[in-house]
């Protein structure tokens, strides 16, 4: 099995490129789930079967456990509350690294990598960066799930000399990391792990709830970095390419999902934006009125109609309305209406959250467009039906520079004929600020939940 080992994992590591690949297209989707899924089998079995393995009793009762939580988890799961699963998943590799880095480090001997006091130096220096990594992971994902779950409140915690406290905290476990490797003293690999989680915990505190996804997709590209660190110490080639895949992978995701914000990454990272009340940016609206109105109004509007487009944000996730939306869809389309979707590259709380719900209710992958894609054919548009959205279609980003979301792409549903507005309130969105749009001529706003809302209308339609 040692020499075929080696092969296995080359045809492993390229499923998961496969995976990757597949995963970046709704249409590929699917099928780069089941490389992911081939790739992994293979891996795991690769694995059993090394001679390294000397008994499988207490692997059989792990794996039993885990993949029955597992289960479990992803039956009962809501969309919605993904971005926190996958950060308390993120944990969970992060702790596991720090475990790895504690065995290996206790007992060189099993790893091959020295004896106890005389570990080579390549794997003291592989050990303490896997062992921090996994740390920072670990508490870091533990306080971003606390946010999302709302746990934790999703406030950034800010307070005076608090970068200068993380930059000497970092610097101190740079010190400890060259003590560990020149004393090999446990002390200080303790002393990594201990200042580790603390730094986890210091910087995603100050970070607030609305950069919380690119945290989130920050810390699986840090999963990955450690996984590889792990794949280091245990001479695993397959774990360092699949950790080097997730590491870079998130790293990538995080750069796009700031790209869709107009945020730097460093701003990011430095906190402060999306608290539960954003300050500035929130423009006067004075006595102006919205124009509210009803199913019945809006199905009259829509009937007439030759052109909508559809425009879903996280009120459709909350809501589950993508069924009944694509049941008014296609009534439209049965009518002569021609019906199509606006994505936005953040619309919801994860990439990819509106295109999945919307893959789900069967809509079909031509009719969904991406912002750069449709953002032009508004103009030309009778009516719009923006769908629990709101900062993604908010003009303050295009001409207010005091707003938090200033320089953000938007859908410019504006220029349509009409906009019909679906949500239960006047109020604000995500970033925490006031839409203009609400009270513009041409919006209708439908008061009401999202899936009520439509049903409502499919009735009235029918
Ligand atoms: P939001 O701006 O958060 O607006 C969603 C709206 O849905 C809310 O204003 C809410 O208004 C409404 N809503 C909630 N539940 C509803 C229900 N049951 N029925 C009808 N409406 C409901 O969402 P968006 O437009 O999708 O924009 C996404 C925001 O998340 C952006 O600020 C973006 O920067 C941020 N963000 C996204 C990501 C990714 S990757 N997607 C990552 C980081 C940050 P009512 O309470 O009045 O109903």
């Amino acid at each position: 099995m040692e020499t075929l080992a080696p092969l296995a994992y080359l045809i492993a590591s390229i499923c998961f490129i496969m995976a990757l690949r597949g995963l970046s297209g709704p249409e590929t989707a699917r099928q780069g789930l089941v490389y992911g899924m081939s790739g992994m089998a293979i891996a795991i079995v690769t694995t059993l079967l090394l001679p390294i393995v000397s008994s499988y009793g207490l692997i059989i009762v792990g794996i039993a456990i885990g993949g029955s939580i597992g289960a479990v988890i992803a039956k009962k799961i809501e969309m919605t509350a993904l971005p926190q699963l996958v950060a308390a998943f993120h944990s969970l590799v992060g702790l596991a690294a720090v475990f790895v880095a504690a065995a290996a480090f206790h007992d060189p001997v099993s790893f091959g990598i020295g004896t106890a006091g005389d570990i080579k130096i390549a794997s003291l220096i592989e050990m303490s960066i896997g062992t921090a990594i996994g740390a920072v992971t670990f508490t870091g994902s533990v306080i971003a799930w606390g946010k999302l779950q709302g746990v934790i409140p999703g406030k950034p915690i800010i307070f005076n000399g608090q970068h200068a406290l993380n930059a000497l905290l970092g610097i101190l476990l740079l010190v400890l990391i060259i003590m560990m490797c020149v004393t090999q003293s446990a002390f200080y690999f303790w002393a990594i792990v201990l200042l580790a989680l603390v730094i986890g915990i210091m910087i995603i505190v100050p970070i607030g709830g609305a950069d919380m996804p690119v945290i989130v997709s920050m810390l699986n590209s840090y999963s990955g970095w450690a996984a590889a660190g792990i794949g280091f110490t245990l001479h695993n080639n397959l774990l360092i390419i699949t950790g080097a895949l997730v590491g870079a992978s998130g790293a990538i995701l995080s750069y796009i999902m700031c790209k869709g914000m107009n945020r730097s990454f460093f701003s990011v990272i430095l906190g402060g934006f999306g608290g539960e009340q954003a300050s500035g940016g929130a423009q006067d609206m004075g006595d102006r009125n919205a124009n509210i109105g009803s199913a019945e109004d809006a199905a009259y509007i829509i009937k007439n109609a030759s052109s909508v487009v559809i425009v879903p944000g996280y009120g459709m996730a909350v809501a589950q309305a993508q069924h009944a939306l694509r049941e008014m869809a296609d009534l439209l389309k049965a009518e002569g209406v021609n019906v199509r979707y606006a994505i936005h590259p953040v619309a919801g709380r994860m990439p990819g959250h509106m295109n999945v719900l919307l893959a789900e209710a069967n809509v079909p992958y031509d009719e969904v467009l991406e912002l750069e894609d449709i953002n032009r054919d508004f103009s030309q548009t009778d009516v719009v039906y923006v769908i629990g959205a709101n900062d993604i279609t908010n003009p303050a980003a295009k001409n207010d520079s005091t707003s938090p979301i200033y320089g953000m792409p938007v859908l410019d549903v504006e220029k349509a004929k009409t906009v019909l507005f679906v949500k239960r309130s006047l109020g604000s969105g995500y970033a925490g600020i006031d839409n203009p749009l609400f009270y513009a001529d041409n919006t209708m706003m439908l008061l009401g939940d999202a899936k009520k809302m439509t049903e409502d209308i499919l009735k009235s339609l029918e």
